[in-house]
């Protein structure tokens, strides 16, 4: 059975349509003094599938439950799926005393679970911090479907070394086009330059690839650079549309063509559905 989490309900039933297995029905709730409660009443199959976007708090502890709520209801096998998984960044102790958050989340995790899928996660190295096996999938080739068909001499661009990997993989599902990156200097959480590189966008169709807009400060300043550049639209797309805080307005005020993002996080501008690339993932491995 396909296990929603509440911040992955519309991904949990794309995946439960792909694999062909029922769609859990869960219960979240939560006590007066604050503490959430989720539970699946009537679960009943061999395998559970947990897919749970852990974008807040109370999203793990949800997590949490539910991995506990399908053993306790017979499952042999639970699979975990965080199609986004929060904490990811905190992946080394930022100062003297600090916690390496993505491992702590991690190492919980593992206590509940046989298996875990990730999906581009933003270092893939935090899988090392699972006590499971984990498998990483790729769903940024999925950031091409939603794209019109006619993009002029498109260019897939990355905002950052980081993402190059990910404007190649949307530029070859789109079929074609020319992939190059900006580099990029964080001068803080919300202070972002990036620098133009030699690919010239002028007159061009450019489609901005990331693995998350956050606070929109690299995706705004990119789009604003190849605006100010002369290109023609510019498309910000990425894996993760987070879209914390005013990231929506940034993008808009830089002169945003068109948001794209997958259902990982699911918003307004989740156009397209990671859930063929996690339920290949999913059906990938077999832990007996
Ligand atoms: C950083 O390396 C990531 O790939 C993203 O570019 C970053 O996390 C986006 O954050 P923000 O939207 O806050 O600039």
């Amino acid at each position: 059975m396909i296990v929603p989490g509440g911040s992955s309900q519309a991904l949990a039933a794309a995946l439960s349509a792909e694999l062909g297995e029922p769609l859990a029905a869960v219960t979240y709730d939560r006590f007066p003094d604050g503490e959430t409660y989720a539970a699946v009443p009537e679960f009943d199959a061999e395998r559970a599938v947990v897919v749970a976007t852990t974008d807040s708090n109370d999203a793990w502890v949800e997590l949490l439950q539910l991995q506990d709520a399908v053993r306790e209801g017979g499952a042999r096998e639970v699979v975990t799926v965080l199609p986004y998984m929060g904490y990811a960044r905190q992946d080394r102790a930022f100062e003297d005393g600090g916690p390496v958050s993505a491992r702590a989340m991690a190492r919980a995790v593992s206590t509940g679970t046989d298996r875990v899928v990730l999906v581009n996660p933003h270092e893939t190295s935090i899988s090392d911090f699972f006590d499971v096996h984990v498998t990483v999938c790729d769903a940024a080739g999925r950031l091409a479907e939603p794209l019109p068909g006619d993009l002029t001499d498109p260019l897939f661009l990355a905002p950052d070394a980081g993402a190059v990997e990910l404007a190649e993989s949307a530029c070859a599902a789109y079929g074609r086009g020319e992939t190059d990156y900006f580099e990029k200097t964080r001068h803080s959480g919300t202070d972002v330059e990036v620098t133009p590189s030699d690919a010239d966008g002028r007159g061009r169709d450019v489609v901005i690839v990331d693995d998350i807009v956050a606070t929109g400060s690299t995706m705004s300043e990119a789009i604003a650079h190849l605006n100010d550049g002369g290109a023609e639209r510019v498309f910000a797309t990425c894996v993760h549309p987070l879209l914390a805080r005013s990231a929506r307005t940034k993008l808009e005020r830089a002169g945003v063509e068109r948001i794209v993002g997958t259902d990982t996080i699911e918003r307004d501008v989740s156009a397209v559905s990671v859930a063929p690339v996690v339920a290949s993932a999913v059906d990938a491995v077999e832990v007996a």
